[in-house]
């Protein structure tokens, strides 16, 4: 029932997320990813939404891009911006239930999409059970996480109202309590970033 609420508010968001959402300064992007080494490797972007930070996942050159999201919407809109890439494949698939293998992947970021998790315990182990030893988990918002929650607890849909963002030192307890070993934990004014290694 939550599952198929959710999935309608976003398959309604898909039309105008483009024109509405706005990206962030290049610079920012290209620093979130910086040092990272997933060439030839397998990337998945969780709730990769209209795909708006796949442009800069293809820069760093991976195998492949997994574009998982929910809602079959935004998934569409994936795949007519991008059309026919080798590089990339859309998913229709939950974080907290993703139909990959185990040690598979390199890199699995969360942008803007963590405190939709119904389960987001559930979801970080799923990561962890995806991940290749030494791959990397990142959980982030260009904005600070009273700006997420002040967005969110306004939504006109009630189920995002409750989809609100925990300190960065208490998501970052939930993935040590998995097993991930923490690189960076950032809850700023503008920043919530938390990037996890698998060990
Ligand atoms: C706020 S949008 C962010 C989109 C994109 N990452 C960006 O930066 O523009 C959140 C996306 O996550 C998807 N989503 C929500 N819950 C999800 C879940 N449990 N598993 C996978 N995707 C989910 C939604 O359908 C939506 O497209």
């Amino acid at each position: 029932m939550e599952k198929a609420e959710r999935r309608e508010i976003f398959d309604r968001m898909a039309s105008f997320w483009d024109r509405e959402v706005s990206v962030p300064p290049r610079e920012r992007i290209v620093e979130l990813f910086n040092g990272l080494e997933v060439t030839d490797e397998m990337v998945i972007d969780i709730g990769t939404g209209t795909g708006v930070m796949i442009p800069f996942l293809l820069d760093l050159n991976p195998g492949l891009i997994w574009a998982v999201d929910i809602s079959p919407l935004m998934l569409r809109k994936v795949r007519e911006k991008y059309g026919v890439d080798e590089k990339i494949r859309t998913l229709l698939a939950e974080a907290e239930k993703l139909p990959l293998e185990d040690c598979s992947v390199q890199l699995v970021l969360c942008n803007g999409v963590y405190p939709h998790f119904s389960d987001k315990l559930l979801a970080l182990r799923e990561f962890y059970r995806v991940l290749k030893n030494g791959g990397l988990l990142i959980i982030n918002h260009f904005i600070g996480r009273e700006q997420v929650n002040m967005i969110h607890s306004h939504s006109e849909a009630e189920i995002i109202r409750s989809d609100l963002l925990e300190t960065a030192a208490a998501v970052g307890k939930k993935c040590k309590h998995i097993g991930f070993s923490i690189v960076e934990e950032s809850d700023r004014a503008n920043l919530f970033r938390i990037k996890a290694v698998k060990i």
